[in-house]
């Protein structure tokens, strides 16, 4: 089976499931998946219900789609997400993403847990992605390029939608939220990183690091979704503090922002599908 006949399959797995149509997808990172319990939810569909899915093999992360509305806004809600370091291909990291992109979702809503390479910033800190760093990892788009959905040599100039970024920072200040800006470098992990590497991608630009969200990014905009992302500074990032790092820590860092994090996310939501005017 082609990588774009196994979306197609898990296409009709899902329809014959679900009658939902989503506007905005929303993927939850490590520790930030209760947010999903919380809206109205109308259907729950477990990734180990729809065939040819690849379903999450870390602790923490539950594996399934979440069907519901924030207030009017109907939104497809991916609690914990498969990662390149579990051993699935790129291709199969970001079908869930283009999955969602089937199901209807104009805009994608990417959040991940993070480790700073920026010495300003702090755990629990909030970062606003303004762009990203993936060369460390293959791109998703390698192999036969999906015509159906995007060109073969998308543009990148503008992976974050800086209308919905505008949002974001206004829904931040509007909640008296405190929100930094900068780049996320994605990794391979399952390591964290040395020292030097985290020199290394400060010396390239990046404020924060994680295993997540940059393929996510370069899929949902290659088949035409508008993306923003939210950063959820877990931890200083290796060599800016002494403390060995554990994904214990992360994952309390993250429960201990969730409430504020939540908050942040479901009125920007509001705020996006208001001014996005999204169908
Ligand atoms: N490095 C990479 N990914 C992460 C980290 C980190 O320090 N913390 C949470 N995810």
């Amino acid at each position: 089976m082609t990588p774009e006949e196994k979306l197609e399959k898990c296409y009709e797995s899902f329809k014959s499931k679900i009658n939902f149509k989503p506007s905005v997808a929303l993927i939850l990172g490590s520790g930030l998946g209760a947010l999903a319990d919380e809206i109205n939810v109308t259907s729950v569909l477990n990734y180990s219900d729809i065939d040819n899915f690849p379903t999450s093999t870390v602790p923490g992360h539950k594996g399934r789609f979440v069907f519901g509305y924030i207030e009017k806004v109907p939104v497809v809600i991916m609690q914990g997400r498969v990662h390149y370091y579990e051993g699935y291909s790129m291709q199969d990291v970001v079908l869930p993403t283009r999955l969602m992109k089937k199901m209807g979702s104009e805009v994608l809503f990417l959040t991940n847990a993070s480790g700073a390479a920026n010495p300003d910033f702090c755990a629990g800190d909030f970062m606003l992605i303004k762009d990203q760093i993936s060369n460390f990892v293959p791109s998703p788009l390698t192999g036969a390029n999906f015509d159906s959905l995007g060109t073969r040599f998308p543009d990148m100039s503008e992976i974050y939608n800086k209308k919905l970024c505008d949002i974001i920072r206004k829904t931040a200040k509007q909640l008296d939220i405190k929100l930094r800006e900068g780049i996320y470098i994605q990794l391979t992990g399952p390591n964290f990183e040395t020292p030097s590497e985290v020199k290394m991608c400060r010396f390239l630009g990046a404020d924060v690091i994680g295993m997540s969200t940059a393929c996510e990014a370069i899929a949902a905009n290659h088949c035409g979704m508008k993306v923003c992302g939210i950063s959820c500074v877990a931890n200083l990032g290796c060599g800016l503090t002494d403390k060995p790092l554990s994904h214990k820590e992360v994952m309390e860092a993250a429960d201990k922002a969730a409430p504020l994090f939540k908050k942040l996310i479901t009125q920007s939501i509001i705020n996006i599908s208001e001014q996005f005017e999204l169908s």
